[in-house]
């Protein structure tokens, strides 16, 4: 399969130093990603499932879909899978590459793009739904606006947004990571700190959470309106590992989530913020 190139030639600048940076790391732990992420445990599963199940009921047969920070492929895949007309973005060719391989695996194509989501080499109105999981945190705060503006730029109008964001309302309670253990964030350094790299290497690229007034607000400035905002690991985010264990437990903390992951507070409280915009105008 073909990868298009889109790199930007001037990585200079802070924020330029910033993107430089989380390639270089994605480009170094590419082909062990898929180990790292998601963690192995109850909570991992919890989490990963719930993700999966957001996404993939907001994206239909036949629709062109554009996963920005697309990585390896752990929603490009599913979604090519599942009969859409994807294209998938990352800044790190090595994560590509990984994509490519899954997709030519399974005999699905996907167009494939090396290049920035400040920068998406994409006509306006291109997409009916932009997906964008576990990326966004990875954008310098100066190109926070300009992302969510591409996005709203190459939305059809009635296209819709789905993204998965880490919540730093959570982290004003609990600073530690609950799960992914070989990858741990910094709060307070605002990093993703990636250990026990095979290079044997410590790693680490910039990583800003978002807080659901932050997302409704970046939505609102670039046009769209936010239409669903789900909190993922309300309950499991606050157990230990130990008392998810007993599966009993396991399984009352999946109901009360699957059914508490809308309603507020709660969804104002989960580890991760899973969201659906929509650009308006049809
Ligand atoms: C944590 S991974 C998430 C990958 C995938 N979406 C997933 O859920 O597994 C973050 C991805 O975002 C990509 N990324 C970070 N900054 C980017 C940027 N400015 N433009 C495009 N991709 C970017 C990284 O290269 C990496 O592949």
């Amino acid at each position: 399969m073909t990868i298009i190139e889109n790199a930007p030639a001037d990585l200079s600048g802070l924020a330029e130093a910033q993107k430089s940076q989380v390639r270089s790391v994605y480009q170094e732990i590419a082909t062990e990603y898929d180990e790292r992420i998601p963690g192995e445990g109850v909570s991992d599963d919890l989490f990963t499932a719930s993700e999966h199940d957001f996404v993939l009921s907001k994206v239909r047969a036949g629709q062109k879909v554009l996963d920005i920070g697309c990585g390896t492929g752990r929603f490009t895949v599913p979604m090519a899978a599942a009969g859409a007309e994807v294209s998938g973005l990352d800044i790190s060719r090595a994560m590509l590459d990984v994509t490519a391989g899954k997709l030519a695996a399974r005999g699905l194509t996907a167009d494939l793009r090396e290049g920035d989501m400040a920068h998406l080499p994409f006509e306006d109105a291109s997409f009916d739904v932009v997906t964008s999981m576990l990326a966004l945190m990875h954008i310098p705060l100066g190109d926070r606006q300009a992302v969510f503006a591409e996005i709203a730029r190459v939305l059809k109008p009635g296209g819709k947004l789905v993204i998965g964001v880490k919540n730093s309302l959570f982290e004003q309670f609990f600073k530690g990571d609950r799960f992914a253990a070989v990858d741990i964030t910094d709060v307070e350094a605002k990093t993703l700190l990636f250990t026990k790299t095979r290079g044997g290497k410590d790693l680490t690229a910039p990583w800003y959470s978002f807080s659901p007034q932050e997302l409704n607000s970046l939505c609102a400035t670039s046009g769209m309106i936010v239409t669903h905002l789900r909190g993922n690991s309300t309950i499991s985010a606050w157990l230990a590992d130990e008392v998810l264990a007993d599966s009993g437990v396991a399984g009352v903390v999946r109901t009360l989530e699957k059914n508490l992951g809308d309603v507020p507070p709660f969804n104002y409280l989960g580890y991760h913020i899973l969201v659906e915009a929509v650009k308006p105008g049809r």
